[in-house]
């Protein structure tokens, strides 16, 4: 009785671990207390152990809570005062990016509207990451229209060779990367294409790269973010769904599972929607010095009732384990 059940358990624990990456996704978190609103998430865990999350709209909203699994208070925004870039969309903040460098947290954020390509990405710095604690240096980088990128959805992170590198895009010709000075401020180089989807107009966007072991992982998500209407949604499959790729070097070239490079269309799926989860992306990873392991943080659509099943307006917090075993990340349950 023992023996077959254990030859079960270990033929049922085979198929998950040969299944495709992405063949079935464990569930979120669930997350105490009231709801709060969450796209495009940043989270960062401060030395005294208090999480930090940032979320696009609210002028960049600032929610806090002493356990990941909440309850989660909404305290304020990185810039009440609206962004000093002068573009549309300087009121509505979107996809910060925060990360902290020589003692001081860098939130890179963007400045755009729907559909537009003039958009910029601009930088505030704080020591504590509390609301009335950020200091705006404006534009650091910016397209218009006509360019073959958008600057938005930026991700900072650092190379091989410790030199700073901007992450960001896109739909257009999706995800690009520019040098930054040491500073972070400047940006020291002419955008270069890192991933791309020749099957547009599915768009990719919201990158984010990883270092991890001998690899740097870059996510992306891929699809439709937004705008769910009732009778109007995306053929299936076309919603936010997060892919990866990898490379010895954070300037990619980035190959998927199966060796395909991310500039043609690769990518291995990480994520996708399931049950009650809908349209998942903005994903980004930080390490959780409470329980030591990484957490894959992203924000999805939860199926609700009339009048249309997924809305938007209800965008949840999603947060993951991740089981790097295989050298390639699979989600688990926290
Ligand atoms: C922020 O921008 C909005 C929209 O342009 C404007 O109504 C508001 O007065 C601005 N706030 C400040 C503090 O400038
Ligand atoms: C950007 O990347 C860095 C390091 O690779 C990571 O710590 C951070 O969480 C990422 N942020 C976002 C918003 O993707
Ligand atoms: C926003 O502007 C008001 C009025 O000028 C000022 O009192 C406040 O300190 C500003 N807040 C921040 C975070 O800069
Ligand atoms: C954006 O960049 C272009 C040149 O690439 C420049 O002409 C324009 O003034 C910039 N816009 C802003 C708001 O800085
Ligand atoms: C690329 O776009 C196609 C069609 O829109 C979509 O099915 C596929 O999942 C996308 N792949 C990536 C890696 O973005
Ligand atoms: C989404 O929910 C909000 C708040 O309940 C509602 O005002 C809005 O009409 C809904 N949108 C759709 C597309 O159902």
């Amino acid at each position: 009785m023992r023996r077959t059940n254990f030859i079960a358990t270990s033929i049922a624990c085979l198929a998950l671990a040969t299944l495709p990456v992405g063949g079935v996704f464990p569930e979120p978190l669930p997350i105490k207390g009231p709801f709060f609103f969450v796209h495009d998430p940043s989270l960062v865990q401060r030395e005294d152990g208090k999480y930090f999350l940032f979320t696009t709209h609210d002028k960049a909203g600032i929610i806090t809570a002493n356990q990941l699994e909440g309850p989660w208070t909404e305290v304020g925004s990185i810039l009440p005062n609206n962004s000093t870039i002068q573009l549309p969309g300087r009121d509505d903040i979107w996809a910060p990016d925060v990360s902290l460098h020589d003692g001081e947290y860098y939130a890179f954020y963007a400045v755009s509207t729907f559909g537009s390509q003039d958009s910029g990405i601009g930088l505030a710095i704080s020591k504590t990451m509390e609301p009335g604690t950020w200091v705006d240096h404006g534009l650091v980088f910016n397209s218009t229209t006509g360019d073959a990128f958008n600057a938005i959805d930026p991700n900072l992170s650092i190379d091989e060779r410790g030199n700073p590198i901007l992450s960001f895009g896109s739909f257009w010709d999706d995800i690009f990367q520019v040098s930054l000075a040491p500073n972070l401020k400047v940006v020291t180089s002419t955008p270069v294409q890192v991933s791309f989807n020749s099957t547009s107009p599915n768009p990719e966007e919201g990158a984010f790269v990883w270092k991890h072991g001998d690899f740097f992982y870059m996510f992306i998500s891929s699809g439709l973010c937004c705008g769910f209407v009732a009778d109007d949604l995306p053929p299936a499959g076309n919603e936010y769904k997060v892919f990866v790729g990898r490379s010895q070097s954070a300037h990619g070239p980035f190959l998927d599972r199966s060796g395909r490079d991310m500039r043609e269309t690769g990518g291995t799926l990480v994520l996708g929607s399931h049950g009650n989860v809908y349209a998942p992306g903005g994903q980004v990873i930080f390490t959780d010095k409470q329980i030591n392991k990484d957490v894959f943080v992203y924000h999805y659509v939860p199926a609700i009732d009339s009048p249309s099943p997924f809305n938007d307006t209800f965008s949840s917090l999603g947060l993951n384990g991740i089981d790097w075993s295989s050298g390639w990340p699979v989600l688990t349950e926290l």
